[in-house]
């Protein structure tokens, strides 16, 4: 199956976690955002149309293909500006609202640097977000998924405490997953990823994490304010 379709159907499964994490935030026209390790650019495309012509997202991902399709696809939205650049050396020209990355620690060698790199991008006051799966979490007819291309592959369960270990205050956490049984986009995309179609047993796809960050005075030795067009309190 062609990678656009992969990403489409995970946009679709995994849509839920990401609309609640962008209303929570309250993220709006205006805002200047960073995906990192952006794919084909599901996670940047959301932000563009929410942030709209005078916010700026930031897509930047190790691999140079993946860039090339996203800047297309989101720059219909929003001024989108593509980087070819490793999680663990990033670097913007500017402090950015929010720092978000999906289905990215589970595969870079040191999730707490790329963290801290998230954190040292955004202004005080402003938000990482993280979305990791608990693979091992997800079940097929009772029995647990693994993946074996992934080096972190249920990093999602230690993401509170990752987040606060580098320095950000915890605001939010939350787990959600989709369960199904039979034809739809849950076995859809199960058939995508293992190349089996599940048929009619039940299926839980893994959990996604989502951990929401806000940057303080323990990053950057200020205490920054929350963006001014956000309209959720904590
Ligand atoms: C599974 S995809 C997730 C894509 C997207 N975030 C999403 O949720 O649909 C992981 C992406 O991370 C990128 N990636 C892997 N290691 C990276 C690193 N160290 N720095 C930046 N990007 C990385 C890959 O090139 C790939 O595009």
């Amino acid at each position: 199956m062609p990678e656009v379709e992969n990403g489409l159907l995970r946009n679709d499964v995994y849509r839920r976690p990401l609309e609640t994490a962008l209303s929570r935030l309250g993220v709006s026209s205006g805002w200047r955002c960073v995906d990192v390790g952006a794919g084909n650019g599901d996670v940047s495309v959301a932000l563009a149309q929410i942030v709209g012509r005078t916010g700026r997202i930031y897509s930047v991902d190790i691999d140079p293909l993946a860039r090339d399709g996203v800047a297309s696809r989101a720059a219909e939205f929003s001024q989108v500006v593509a980087i070819t650049q490793a999680a663990e050396d990033l670097l913007l020209p500017e402090p950015v609202d929010l720092a978000f990355c999906r289905f990215l620690l589970m595969h870079v060698n040191d999730p707490a640097t790329v963290i801290r790199r998230m954190a040292a991008a955004t202004k005080p006051g402003g938000f990482v977000v993280i979305q990791e799966p608990i693979t091992s979490a997800g079940r097929i007819d009772d029995t647990a998924f693994s993946m074996e291309g992934a080096l972190h592959p249920d990093i999602g369960s230690l993401l509170p405490s990752l987040v606060w270990q580098s320095g950000l205050e915890l605001v939010d956490c939350w787990a959600e997953s989709q369960a199904w049984a039979g034809k739809g986009i849950v076995s859809g995309y199960l058939e995508h990823l293992t190349g089996v179609d599940p048929g009619d047993s039940p299926v839980i796809l893994p959990p996604l994490v989502t951990a929401i960050g806000r940057v303080g005075e323990m990053v950057n030795g200020i205490r920054g304010e929350i963006p001014s067009t956000s309209t959720t309190e904590w």
